[in-house]
């Protein structure tokens, strides 16, 4: 019977089934038992699978659930992705592939459940974490609190996902079992009201029927849990499993378990290495939460890719994500099965007690040729606004959301080795004096100032920014781009005085990356050259469409564009030197290619591999921060803290005998609990009032010694916020080990909060240490 009604279903959504018309399955019932979750009253565990419908050409998404549903999972969980549905204040887009309600429906038809987590706020690595970028043309706004403008817009947007999908609940005969509330609100604050707030918004939009849960990490979930949600944790591959739960039982004895983001494998940043876990610790981690009756879901089963100016940015400091949101899922980025998801597929299958469905086929695969693009224009002809302004504007002032601009004035008399700041850069400054490039200034790696030559009054200075995605985790989300403060010049007179210019009197240049603006700017192309900066436009023919790998290697920094479709950014440094270019989107026969560059190729060329690269990094300067000249000499130093760690999982606090000041934090890890190489999770400083300092200036300074050949274990993971991420040492390299953080400027410090390792036995847990501030 049930068959039936999903076959009949399809045909009705086929025929395109009116938006309001409620779904014609029986009504069901989930909810939270006594230690099980309860699906229409039977014991239910939940398996499910996360994929993200903005990262799938839509014509795929019935091919990955079902390879989610042969794979064997029961559900499919999904965020709803606030910005790409308004992309604009008020208009909203629940069309092609920003059609939720269609890809729920798909779900259905092949019996999977759904878990729907619709924010506002979703991290993601997404831009912004989902919030859309017009927010801050108010500029005062305070995200994710209860701001007025803030909550007013959320309700807004939550009325449109309740008309989408509040009628697919379980209860209404739809396949939605669960609905979240915000996301992770642990990693960003302490504000029950707030959460509350946005609870009851979510349940008066369509959601007052279903079970409404939150997720945050098991060390900081209490802090905004409300009393009427169910509680899931976010931890991943590895992790010790009881330790995440521990505090939950205690707190809730009979309340189901659930993992809500378990970390199939890790996003990737410009300038880091590829991210991966192993399979087996993965498909161990699963077994054993089945095997204790734990429902889960799979963060990320299949990851997809993060289109056009989609991907976001991590914190503290600013590590903006690659194109690709491959995950080292299970079902990689082009929907293909990996070694993963069969190991995980045979686990799944000793929890199940029907055969599960043969793995569907896979997408074809081609290679395209070697071509050449041969039409270019320069990026000014991509200009399509410009505006005088004393002061300086940043991109979201001048209402502009995602692009380029160029920020032009005129510079006083100045002698060489003069310096120019740009405070601050957001993000990849080029700096141009009277037309020639003078230096670059890039945020990801903190840089801020350019030495000047000597120049005379009046030269014209042009700074050349491009804006990569928003921060989407941490405080740092409110993350304007343009130039957020002001431009100065200094220098020192013959005399020795300081002399210093805040830069006044600006043209500022709007370029949005908008398809068509670089389909007009090519209208009046010209043939094109390697090494410029700009448009550049050529065709290539395909004779059998099939998905490909666009080799950008020869080219520096920017977005493709094919028949219209935004594949993403590309960045010559690596680690992704290929994008995915899905064969749905290519024609059979002739297809055209757009490309801005805004550093200039090496070449013209661009091929489609059969494979793609996603391991290739490609850096001017090493990421380790291993420089002999800036490890301290402590031998004579006085620690402001020693003394030995416990052993175990699970935070510890040093406090300090008496306040040290200083403005860099250094750890020395003397042994190890177990011998072997030291790691670090987590790191924080206590300030006066024993309040944790702010890690958004951190920086990391020296390590002795660095782990990035099996995986990204560089002495940064320390404070980026995640627990499961770490500085480890590379295997053999003896102790004592050295770890020194760069604070930003002089503080005082009390004390400091460390976390080893999530996994079952913390590996790499120190033992004896010392801690100086210098
Ligand atoms: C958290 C967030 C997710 C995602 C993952 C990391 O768990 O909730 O949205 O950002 O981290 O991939
Ligand atoms: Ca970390």
């Amino acid at each position: 019977m049930k068959k039936l009604l999903a076959f009949l279903m399809a045909g009705a959504i086929g025929a395109g089934a009116a938006l309001a018309q409620a779904p014609a399955e029986p009504a069901g019932s989930f909810a939270a038992g006594e230690n099980a979750f309860m699906l229409n009253g039977e014991p239910f565990v939940v398996k499910a699978a996360e994929l993200h419908y903005p990262r799938i050409p839509a014509e795929y998404w019935e091919h990955r659930i079902e390879m989610c549903k042969a794979l064997g999972m029961n559900t499919v969980c999904l965020y709803v992705f606030w910005n790409i549905h308004e992309p604009r204040e008020g208009e909203f887009d629940f069309s092609g592939n920003n059609d939720i309600r269609k890809f729920c429906e798909l779900a259905q038809k092949h019996g999977m459940y759904v878990i729907v987590r619709p924010g506002p706020y979703v991290c993601a690595e997404w831009e912004m974490g989902g919030l859309p970028w017009w927010l801050l043309k108010k500029e005062d706004i305070r995200l994710r609190e209860q701001d007025p403008y803030f909550m007013e817009r959320v309700n807004l947007f939550m009325e449109q996902v309740g008309k989408q999908l509040g009628d697919m609940t379980i209860s209404k005969g739809g396949p939605i079992i669960m609905v979240q509330v915000e996301n992770e609100y642990g990693s960003y604050g302490v504000d029950k009201p707030y959460v509350s707030a946005i609870r009851d918004i979510v349940k008066k939009n369509g959601f007052d029927d279903v079970a409404l849960f939150q997720c945050d990490w098991s060390s900081n979930f209490e802090n905004n849990g409300l009393d009427d949600l169910v509680w899931t944790m976010n931890f991943g591959t590895g992790a010790n499993i009881d330790e995440q739960f521990r505090r939950l039982k205690e707190l809730r004895p009979d309340a189901p378990l659930m993992c809500s983001e378990f970390w199939s494998g890790w996003f990737d940043k410009w300038g880091a290495n590829h991210e991966t876990r192993t399979a087996d610790d993965m498909v161990a981690g699963i077994d054993e939460m089945l095997s204790k009756g734990i429902s889960f879901s799979l963060y990320m089963t299949h990851g997809g890719t993060s289109w056009g100016h989609w991907a976001g940015a991590n914190s503290p400091g600013f590590a903006p994500d690659v194109t690709s949101y491959d995950y080292d899922a299970p079902i990689n980025e082009y929907g293909q099965p990996t070694p993963k998801y069969y190991l995980l597929r045979n686990t799944l299958q000793k929890y199940s007690d029907k055969k599960l469905p043969s793995v569907p086929k896979n997408k074809p695969v081609v290679a395209v040729k070697p071509f050449e693009l041969t039409k270019y224009a320069p990026i000014s002809a991509g200009v399509r606004r410009t505006v005088e302004s004393t002061d300086m504007a940043t991109m979201e002032s001048l209402d502009m959301g995602w692009g380029s601009m160029i920020y032009t004035t005129a510079l006083p008399a100045l002698p060489a080795g003069s310096m120019l700041s740009i405070n601050d850069p957001h993000d990849f400054a080029q700096v141009f004096i009277d037309g020639e490039y003078i230096g670059k200034v890039d945020r990801v790696k903190n840089e801020k100032t350019l030495i000047l030559p000597a120049v005379k009054e009046g030269a014209k200075l042009e700074i050349l920014i491009e804006a990569m995605g928003r921060i989407n985790f941490g405080r740092a989300i409110k993350d304007f781009k343009g130039i957020t403060d002001g431009v100065a010049v200094s220098y020192s007179s013959p005399q020795g005085h300081a002399v210093k210019y805040d830069l006044k009197n600006w043209r500022i240049d709007l370029i949005p990356d908008d398809y068509e603006v670089g389909v007009e700017a090519l209208s009046r192309g010209i043939e094109a050259k390697a090494g410029e900066r700009g448009y550049y436009k050529g065709t290539f023919k395909v004779n059998k469409p099939g998905d490909t790998f666009l080799d950008m290697s020869a080219w520096g920094k920017g977005q493709v564009w094919v028949n219209g479709h935004p594949l993403g950014r590309f960045w010559k440094i690596g680690p992704q030197q290929t994008l995915y270019m899905p064969g749905c989107w290519l024609n059979k026969g002739e297809n055209e290619i757009i490309v801005l560059d805004v550093v200039g190729p090496e070449a013209l060329s661009v091929e489609g591999l059969t494979t793609p690269k996603l391991d290739d990094l490609n850096l001017e300067k090493t990421n380790l921060h291993n420089n002999p000249g800036d490890c301290p000499d402590l031998n004579s130093a006085t620690p402001a803290a020693a003394g030995a760690f416990s052993s175990g999982n699970g935070w510890q606090t040093v406090t300090f005998a008496a306040p040290a000041k200083g403005r860099y934090l250094a750890i020395q890890a003397l042994s190890t609990q177990a011998g072997g190489e030291a790691a670090i999770a987590e790191i924080y400083a206590l300030d006066a009032n024993g309040q944790r300092l702010s890690r958004e200036p951190w920086t990391a300074k020296y390590a002795n010694s660095e782990n990035d050949a099996q995986g990204n274990h560089t002495a940064d993971k320390v404070y980026d916020l995640q627990e499961s991420t770490y500085w480890a040492t590379v295997p053999g390299v003896a102790a004592p080990h050295l770890i020194v953080i760069d604070l930003g400027s002089e503080q005082t410090v009390t004390g400091v909060e460390y976390l080893p390792r999530a996994e079952q036995g913390a590996p790499g847990s120190i033992k004896d240490y010392k801690i100086y501030l210098y």
